[in-house]
């Protein structure tokens, strides 16, 4: 068990022998460092229950305290504000056993499962500024839950399908009429694609653009659509899947650079074989009706403030659409890995759709009401204008060249001889762009700005990293000089104390992170973590510290900041180079 969690229910033991009437304790950390490190207010709220003044309860609680033994400096301020600090061989066998424990004080959930749509990026279409923050934040939060001990399965859920892949195969029929996939027959061997990753960048664009301005384009379109959907023409469904692969290989690799990965690389297509299921199961609940030709289910409840219109599952001309594939795959997951939980990270304008489907899938029995759909969504990155940010001719820009640019301001910085400068400024450039997109609120917007993202001695990524491959470094240099370090054996000065009681916070800081599927409260943890040991490491010159066991003890607690930075940035997926 976590340690600050073991002492809080000591002294709630402690507290129930001698009859006081708590079911909680609650640690604070005290805002008036003078007076304790430590607070507990719980005397106020018993007054009423035990018909005493604040004061006298505070005084037994104290005595209660003083017999667990964890504590020094106990003292009451004020009417009954209780104080307190840990005896300091307690903060340094902290620091001994958590660098030796294979769980680093980190308390586990129950180990639920928890299927997270994240990435969402569009077959055929460039992955651009607007899919940052889903891969960002979905595959921070997949990796917090694991580490809290869930079981996480993660799914990209392509757009796989759609008027988007009508588009495509249009154009390239204009380009390439002569090849086999359109000779209207099912072939043995199909053509290779005449085209490349590169090439799809601009032929969705062109036809959106063509079908946009000709309305017997966009029919074309629509029957290409839908003769690919219904699998009738072999040739379409043949060429899309050429498309689909060449696409995917270039999608990967853009999720590679961001450290984001997915066990499940599935898409919309996937859920076909589920829609009659899902569809049968709709139907009988009575609540799939029928409405101007077209099938629908009615959300709306009484309390409902905002509108709160039907969910549309089949068009009138009996075609399905984003929101049938969206439930099918709701049956798959089901049926397939049966997850406690379903979480969907989209940008903040599906949130009124995902309400729908929620609604719509508890209604209608898709799932039953102990199943939890959530959504969590964000705000977007914006340019200085305060829209989402785009390239200089206005278009959103892609996440290459959003990488690209933020890669290339950091090399005009680097040493110019330095070994594996593309790699390193990549990492670096991963770092910066991460941490400012954890930094603010998962729902607030935000504003590009790479000078200040990539700022060494800025609230930044490349600021936790320097000093993360700081500590690195006086390790190593430590190792070489046959230093061995696990021990802690000085009374720790204050600034030490201030690390180590920082440290105990980690696990409240990856769980309150957990509850509100926001991570910025572990970006901010980072930075005063790192600012913290910095001060520290500044003022003490480590390595050359002549009292050995004040070296190895210095020594000690380096690592255990080293291994947290490590392990929070892990979380975040954010990878530390070997040199910056
Ligand atoms: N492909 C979608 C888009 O670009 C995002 C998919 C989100 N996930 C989902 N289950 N609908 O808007």
């Amino acid at each position: 068990m976590n340690f600050l969690n073991t002492v809080e229910k000591d002294i709630l033991n402690k507290f129930k022998e001698n009859n006081i009437p708590l079911d909680e304790v609650k640690l604070l950390t005290s805002g008036k460092k003078e007076l304790g490190d430590y607070q507990i207010n719980d005397a106020m709220k018993l007054t009423k229950i035990l018909h005493k003044s604040p004061r006298e309860i505070a005084e037994e609680l104290v005595k209660c305290l003083e017999e667990t033994e964890y504590f020094k400096d106990i003292n009451i301020a004020g009417a009954g504000f209780i104080n307190l600090r840990f005896k300091d061989e307690l903060l340094t066998e902290y620091v001994e056993k958590v660098i030796k424990s294979s769980t680093k004080d980190v308390e586990k959930l129950e180990s639920d499962r928890i299927i997270i749509d994240y990435g969402g990026a569009n077959i055929a279409k460039t992955l651009h500024v607007g899919h940052l923050r889903s891969a960002n934040i979905g595959e921070a939060l997949k990796r917090l839950a694991r580490h809290l001990g869930k079981e996480v399965i993660a799914d990209v859920h392509f757009g796989d399908i759609g008027r988007q892949s009508g588009m495509v195969i249009y154009e390239i029929k204009e380009r390439y009429p002569n090849l086999n996939y359109f000779s209207g027959k099912e072939e043995t061997t199909w053509d290779e694609l005449p085209i490349t990753g590169k090439d799809l960048e601009e032929i969705y664009p062109t036809a959106s653009i063509k079908a946009k301005e000709n309305e017997e384009i966009m029919e074309k379109v629509r029957e290409i659509t839908a003769e690919l959907e219904s699998g009738k023409n072999k040739g379409y469904v043949a060429l899309w899947n050429k498309i689909k692969e060449l696409s995917t290989k270039d999608i990967k690799s853009i999720y590679k650079e961001l450290n984001t990965d997915f066990d499940l690389w599935e898409g919309e297509s996937d859920a076909y074989p589920y829609i009659k299921e899902t569809l049968d199961t709709m139907e009988k609940s009575g609540y799939l009706i029928e409405s101007e030709g077209a099938k629908i289910v009615e959300v709306i409840e009484d309390d409902d403030k905002a509108p709160m219109p039907p969910l549309v599952v089949i068009k009138s001309n009996g075609a399905t659409l984003y929101a049938t594939r969206e439930l099918a795959t709701i049956t798959s997951r089901m049926k397939r890995f049966n997850p406690k939980e379903i979480w969907y990270i989209v940008d903040m304008r599906q949130g009124l759709y995902f309400e729908q489907v929620f609604r719509a899938s508890y209604k209608t029995g898709l799932v039953s009401k102990d199943t939890v759909l959530e959504y969590y969504g964000f705000g977007t990155m914006n340019g200085t204008d305060g829209k989402p940010f785009k390239t200089r001719d206005g278009n959103a820009a892609t996440l290459k060249s959003l990488i690209q640019s933020v890669k290339e301001e950091i090399l005009t910085h680097m040493n110019k001889d330095m070994d594996n400068k593309e790699e390193i400024s990549e990492k670096i450039a991963i770092a910066a762009i991460k941490y400012a997109d954890f930094l603010p609120n998962r729902t607030t917007d935000y504003i590009f700005e790479p000078s200040k993202f990539i700022d060494v001695e800025g609230k930044t990524g490349p600021y936790i990293l320097y000093n993360t491959i700081r500590m690195k470094s006086i390790l190593n240099k430590a190792n070489d000089m046959g230093i061995d370090y696990s021990n802690y054996y000085n009374k720790p000065t204050d600034t030490e104390k201030e690390i180590i009681l920082l440290l105990m916070e980690k696990n409240n800081i990856l769980h309150k992170a957990y509850n509100n599927k926001d991570l910025s409260s572990i970006a901010d943890y980072l930075y005063n973590l790192t600012s913290l040991f910095s001060r520290f490491y500044e003022a003490n010159h480590i390595l050359t510290e002549s009292d050995e066991k004040v070296r190895e003890s210095w020594l000690t607690l380096t690592k255990l900041v080293k291994e947290t930075n490590e392990e929070l940035l892990d979380i975040l997926a954010i990878e530390v180079p070997e040199k910056m």
